[in-house]
């Protein structure tokens, strides 16, 4: 059966005091999935610490159960996963429903496609109506068979050939958990799964697959692609994988720090992949005094302590190029762009159309609604900031978690309370994110739904 939404539960930020202090974010949500799926395939007990505790990677690990892995929770963010091997999946008895998580079914149908099961997979309304094709055309031409609602949207049914063939892909869109997907239907497939990438993305799965021993190579061209080669029915090997905290999780509390008056933060252990930091570029060059100490390496990532003061921002052309790296903070970005002087152009972000609501829809309706101008394009959101009275609104969050954080922020840094319709979606992936602003000094109200 799809899941069914929890009721809607409104809630008001209104303007706060200083943010002041230390804090850890969730462990990171990109990491937590591979780390999970990883650990179902490789041969003998993975151990996860830092795992994020959300509905999003529980529809991970409750899925990973149903194929056979024992997945199981040992304490607070730590959780061991009991692999089946590379072509070891059984099938499931019933329908595996992946809730609102479009990364756990997206690297899912990779992983699952390539094994000799049937297996139908499922989601809520908002993932029903998300595209796969982009990660289904991939495994078809591995030779998967598909049957899918139309436009390859879920609920689908995914049947894997005894032999899937290894195949060389470039990638059509910088994407990756397109790129995953297929590396992942690479570990059972004969043969060499060759990715091309035109446009870097987060390689968190390359990192992961090294670690677990699989045989990758990867190679920079001269032109900035990157070839990632995969040699697949190889063993993979138990690893203790160490998650660092979240950088889109850390983006609305360094936003939030950046705009509310008198506040100092330091964010610690947060993940630096420079494929995860375009948000920090962009705002130290809006004038954000962000400094970054302790930089050290967990789990073969990147991870430092982030120390924010508030700051005076100023509106930036932010490039195209740079989308990969910040593709999930457009949101908290805009929010700070609503509060810099002049205007902050956020161009080649048509891609924000296809995340758990159409973003770019999302933003400008709830920038409008809160006295904020903002010239919504085909892919692009321009916001000219500082307007006299910014906030007053009631925005929708379209089942959206991070339009409904994003909202809250400008709630606690602007004039006038702001009444986001829904905050359940916020459990999906940052259930702490009220608890721990709270515990900083912000203030959240239970509020009534705003009249239609
Ligand atoms: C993710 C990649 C990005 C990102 C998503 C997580 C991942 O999506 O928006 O939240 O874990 O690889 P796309 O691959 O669709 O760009």
């Amino acid at each position: 059966m799809p899941s069914a939404a929890p009721p809607p539960a409104a809630l008001t930020a209104r303007t706060a005091g200083p943010l002041r202090g230390r804090v850890r974010v969730p462990g990171d949500k990109s990491i937590s999935h591979r780390a999970l799926m990883l650990g179902a395939v490789a041969i003998g007990e993975t151990t996860i610490e830092g795992l994020l505790e959300c509905a999003d990677t529980q529809a991970t690990a409750a899925a990973l159960r149903a194929f056979g892995a024992s997945v199981t929770r040992t304490g607070a963010g730590i959780w061991k996963v009991r692999g089946v091997g590379v072509g070891g999946f059984l099938e499931p008895e019933d329908v595996i429903d992946y809730g609102n998580s479009g990364t756990g079914a997206r690297l899912a149908l990779g992983l699952v496609g390539s094994q000799a099961i049937s297996a139908t997979f499922g989601g809520d309304a908002s993932l029903r109506n998300r595209p796969m094709g982009r990660v289904l055309d991939p495994l078809r031409r591995m030779g998967v068979q598909v049957l899918a609602r139309s436009k390859d949207r879920l609920p689908l049914t995914l049947k894997g050939p005894d032999i899937t063939l290894p195949i060389e892909y470039r990638v059509p869109v910088p994407s990756a958990r397109v790129k995953s997907a297929v590396l992942f239907a690479g570990l059972n497939t004969p043969g060499v799964t060759t990715i091309i990438e035109p446009t870097p993305t987060r390689d968190h799965t390359e990192r992961l697959l090294q670690a677990f021993g699989a045989a990758i190579e990867i190679e920079l061209g001269a032109d900035g692609e990157r070839v990632v080669r995969l040699e697949g029915r190889r063993d993979l090997k138990p690893q203790q994988v160490a998650i660092p905290g979240d950088p889109s999780s850390a983006a609305f509390l360094i936003v939030a720090a950046l705009l509310i008056e008198g506040s100092e933060l330091t964010i610690e252990a947060v993940l630096l992949n420079p494929m995860r930091t375009g948000l920090i570029e962009t705002l130290i060059e809006m004038g954000g005094d962000i400094e970054i100490g302790n930089r050290r390496t967990i789990g073969g990532e990147a991870v430092g302590d982030i120390h924010v003061r508030a700051s005076r921002l100023r509106g930036v052309v932010v490039p195209a190029e740079r989308a990969p790296s910040m593709i999930d903070e457009y949101p908290a970005l805009a929010i700070a762009a609503a509060f810099a002087e002049g205007i902050t152009v956020m161009d080649g972000i048509g891609e924000l159309r296809l995340k758990e609501s159409d973003r770019l829809a999302s933003l400008a309706a709830g920038l409008g609604a809160n006295g904020v101008t903002v010239e919504e394009g085909p892919e692009s959101l321009a916001v000219t900031g500082g307007a006299v009275r910014i906030g007053g609104g009631d925005v929708a969050t379209r089942r959206d978690h991070r339009i409904g954080i994003s909202f809250l922020v400008l709630g606690l840094a602007g004039q006038a309370p702001v009444t986001i319709d829904d905050a359940t979606p916020i459990d999906i992936h940052f259930p702490e994110f009220q608890a721990l602003m709270s515990g900083l000094g912000a203030h959240f109200e239970r509020a009534e739904p705003a009249a239609a």
